[in-house]
């Protein structure tokens, strides 16, 4: 740990001793050098004194020897840019301390004690969105995972948990609402116009899970009663205009609160539990004990000016940070490698939840294509690491797909192999054992054999391998025979070389060509390098279906004639394995046209097959429309990046723009008979609506292909007639792709309607920012300039930027803008908000996968990056992974 803190110093270099010395690069933390913390802190206190421009904290820590440790003569405290105002130990003043790293180091015998530290800090300056900020007006916090430490001294570690008391004062005008974790215990008037309220959470946590809130609010009350009859008092608290878009939240947290009582046996532990939204937030939402503190895009909905992929999302992230309360504050983390244990697990729960409320297939489908276009990606990338990763040097960096969605996967291939009864046994021994304590990856896996009976000792290589394992498949058929054989091969990634095979558990059927029927779905565990399993009484060679449902997050390597694949995609019984069979059919066409080439003969037939598949597609009457929608959608421009070890974006644009346009022309018919029908039904929040909706864009998009003008015109009318933001903004993102005189009209009148909501004009920047337009570039510079446009605010960041890194044709435009303009972002991002901007280096990361004349210039942006002083630890990191 040491030899990683020392920067290094070129040897024989006598110049080296007058020149300054070189920025400390950023230590690596490790996973093994995990030691627990020499003290207890069974009892905080902290009070504050609130005001935008200052804000003094007193914080009072009780301390006691922690009896798994040795010893200990001194006692370290976690700051931040934090400055000690006072120090007092047991009621006494203290000078004898020190300041190391930014910490506050104190020395103290091993014994109980009492410290005091007082703080002040400025919440209007903090532009990093980490610990106590302004946000229009109201004060909040954010303090996973390192935030805490930049509100006030202390063992700012996911493993120190502590009983907290909160009291806060500021002037009641300016903060009529004080929140806090837990139940509010005290309120009171103070001099000059302040008044004052205390909290308290008689549940013990770490730091991370503090929150506080001040600020002119209103909220929307509910109650809850709980499995055991308990009243739960539920709010959600907004600023007053918003009050009317917060029913689809509070229904949704009455949803997730019943559903995991039924599921998962879990009950609500506070009599109260608050919600608030806040517009500058870095990410989703965050889980602190009994306040919730959300982005307002994950609470804030209505018909008009919501879509239904938000109101779904709203729906999710509700359901993620509720069920946290679970799943990561009752059984928390030892650690920040063991981010998996309740991120991975949250997001399994909140994935069965949203299943449940919406659909099965459909959602499993959303899930899969978010797995496979940005964790797929990432494991194969530079910045590929396990589930459970091994050491970094900034943790907010490892909030990743791979932590979350992966993580999910993994705990979901448990529950498969399983099945759902002994896996509720297993998470109900989970609970039960680690209830109150901050627990391990290990911990979870072993309440896993324990409770649902699996030996999962070589699949514990799931947490320590990363990397997308590759499933070799290939049917030989014989006599009577079908014989399958099945081997894995987990690709090297940045620091793992060799791996060693993990179980695969993968669901399997055999369909019989000739009535279009299997003999029973079969789950089958690859668990070694490779398997072959013979099925007998075949006549003929049957149609093999795999990894039914996604059953295990890898990629299937096989050769499949299109035959097959058209079968599978017209009769598989499996939603996701026909979704699946659609796609592999398409990504095997343009793989092979952006690989090599095809011929004419190749290029027609391949084209004719999958015409065939989505006119029959169109034609399915046995089809709800969500469902039909998903079969509609084209592979992604990075999942088909992802088959090529090294690829041209500008020629997969090409080839997967003139299949669109080709799909568009030979049917355009039956899609303009498609919009019309489903124009009749798509008013309301029916599933038949929603379908509706979905099918009408998605028509749109290859009529937008295939015949421009008519798209445009269509496309204007479904904008003037929509009665949802659905229909809305699908309308502008077609017309946003397509040149003419609808496009400027209808952006105009977006932002005109719109201007005043802050989600709205955010969907305004992304639409232009993703679309298909050949002047998206000039679009985002002039963008970038526009009075609405500002680097404080993530949302509108990401609005505008993340949807351009994201364009494929755009930010791999042949010249190297695009590069530029994301690498310039992040230069000046960094100093104001390092989180968000370190998030847009791995777009950039990418460039050993692409043609060398673009990855020249992809890695020289990140030298450029790499090259300014002064960088964050988030993006000098990401960076560094990158180029290294
Ligand atoms: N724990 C949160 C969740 O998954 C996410 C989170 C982690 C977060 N760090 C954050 C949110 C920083 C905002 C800012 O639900
Ligand atoms: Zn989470």
């Amino acid at each position: 740990m040491d030899i990683a803190r020392t920067p290094s110093t070129p040897d024989g270099n006598p110049e080296m001793a007058d020149a300054p010395p070189m920025p400390k690069e950023p230590p690596v933390i490790r996973r093994e050098d995990y030691t627990p913390f020499p003290w207890l802190v069974p009892v905080t206190r902290l009070e504050f004194e609130l005001g935008i421009e200052s804000t003094r904290v007193t914080c009072t820590l009780a301390i006691e020897p922690n009896p798994a440790v040795d010893g200990a003569d001194v006692l370290r405290l976690n700051g931040d840019g934090l400055e000690p105002v006072s120090v007092e130990i047991d009621g006494e003043g203290a000078s004898d301390w020190r300041m190391e790293d930014g910490d506050l180091v104190i020395p103290l015998a091993h014994e109980r004690h009492e410290v005091t530290v007082v703080t002040r800090i400025a919440p209007a300056e903090n532009s990093q969105l980490m610990g106590l900020y302004a946000s229009n007006g109201m004060l909040c916090t954010q303090c996973e995972a390192e935030g805490f430490r930049r509100i006030a001294f202390f063992p700012d570690r996911p493993d120190v948990l502590s009983t907290y008391t909160v009291r806060m004062a500021g002037p009641k005008d300016q903060f009529p609402v004080l929140l806090s974790n837990g139940n509010r215990v005290a309120t009171g008037e103070g001099e000059d116009g302040t008044h004052w309220a205390e909290w308290h959470d008689p549940w013990s946590k770490p730091s991370y899970l503090f929150a506080l809130v001040a600020g002119d609010l209103v909220a929307r009350t509910d109650s809850f009663t709980t499995m055991n009859g308990r009243a739960v008092e539920l709010n959600i608290y907004v600023r007053e205009g918003d009050l009317p878009r917060t029913q689809h939240a509070m229904e949704s947290l009455k949803k997730s609160m019943r559903w995991d009582e039924e599921t998962f046996g879990r009950e609500y532990d506070l009599d109260l539990f608050n919600i608030v939204a806040v517009g500058d937030f870095n990410m989703g939402a965050m889980e602190n004990k009994g306040l919730n503190v959300f982005n307002t895009k994950y609470v804030l909905a209505d018909p008009e000016t919501a879509t239904d992929g938000d109101y779904d999302g709203i729906e999710g992230v509700i359901a993620h940070e509720y069920f946290h309360n679970w799943s990561g504050n009752r059984v928390t983390c030892r650690d920040w490698f063991q981010l998996s244990l309740k991120e991975g697990f949250t997001v399994l729960r909140d994935q069965l939840f949203s299943q449940d409320m919406q659909g099965e297939a459909v959602k499993r489908i959303e899930d899969v294509r978010l797995l496979r276009s940005i964790q797929f990606p990432e494991d194969s990338g530079p910045l590929a690491h396990p589930i459970r990763p091994d050491s970094f040097r900034e943790i907010s960096n490892f909030y990743t797909s791979t932590i979350y969605n992966k993580g999910a996967e993994v705990i979901r291939m448990m529950r498969t192999m399983a099945g759902p009864q002994a896996f509720r046994q297993g998470t109900d021994l989970y609970f039960e054992r680690h209830d109150g304590e901050a627990a391990t990856c290990e911990d979870f896996v072993k309440a896993m054999e324990d409770g649902a009976g699996l030996d999962l000792a070589q699949f514990r290589r799931w947490y320590s391998q990363a990397g997308t394992p590759k499933v070799e498949v290939a049917l030989a058929h014989d006599g009577d025979t079908a014989t399958l054989t099945l081997g894995q091969e987990i690709p090297a990634t940045p620091g793992q070389l060799a791996k060693l095979p993990m179980p695969i558990p993968l669901k399997l059927a055999l369909f019989d060509r000739a009535t279009g029927k299997h003999r029973g779905e079969q789950l089958v565990v690859l668990d070694g390098a490779d398997k072959t399993i013979a099925f007998d009484g075949f006549a003929d060679a049957p149609v093999l279906s795999i990894n039914r449902g996604f059953s295990a997050p890898v990629s299937i390597e096989r050769a499949v004639s299109a035959d097959d694949l058209v079968f599978l995609a017209a009769h598989d019984d499996d939603a996701f394995a026909r979704y699946e069979a659609m796609q592999e059919l398409i990504v095997g066409h343009l793989v092979a046209e952006v690989g090599g080439g095809l011929s004419d003969t190749d290029r027609d037939a391949g084209r004719a097959a999958i015409g065939g598949a989505l006119e029959a597609i169109l034609a399915d009457e046995g089809l709800d429309d969500q469902m039909r929608g998903e079969l509609m959608m084209l592979p992604s421009q990075t999942y088909i990046a992802e088959q090529l070890l090294v690829s041209d974006p500008g020629r997969i644009h090409a080839a997967r723009e003139a299949l669109k346009a080709w799909l568009g022309v030979r049917l355009e018919d039956a899609l303009a008979a498609l919009h019309e029908r489903a124009s009749k039904l798509s008013d309301g929040m029916t599933a038949e609506a929603r379908g509706a909706r979905k099918v009408k864009t998605q028509a749109l998009v290859y009529l937008a292909a295939g015949s421009p003008e008519r798209a445009a015109k269509m496309a204007a009318a479904q904008y003037d007639a929509a009665t949802t933001m659905t229909d809305r903004q699908g309308a502008l993102m077609v017309l946003c792709g397509l040149d003419g005189i609808e496009r400027t009209n209808k952006l105009i009148d977006f932002y005109n309607r719109y201007r005043n909501n802050a989600l709205v004009i955010d969907k305004w920047f992304s639409l232009q920012a993703a679309s298909l337009h050949p002047a998206a570039i000039e679009h985002v510079k002039a963008l970038a300039k526009h009075p609405d446009f500002s680097l404080r605010n993530p949302n509108r960041v990401r609005s505008l930027y993340m949807a351009f890194a994201g364009n494929p044709h755009a930010f791999h435009d042949a010249s190297g803008e695009g590069y530029r303009i994301i690498a310039d972002l992040i230069l000046a991002l960094d100093p104001l908000n390092a989180q968000t901007a370190a998030r847009f280096v791995p777009p950039l990361g990418r460039w050993r996968r692409v043609e060398p004349g673009r990855a020249a210039m992809m890695r020289s942006e990140l030298e450029r990056i790499a090259a300014t002083g002064g960088l964050s630890r988030d993006t000098f990191e990401q960076v560094s992974r990158s180029l290294g």
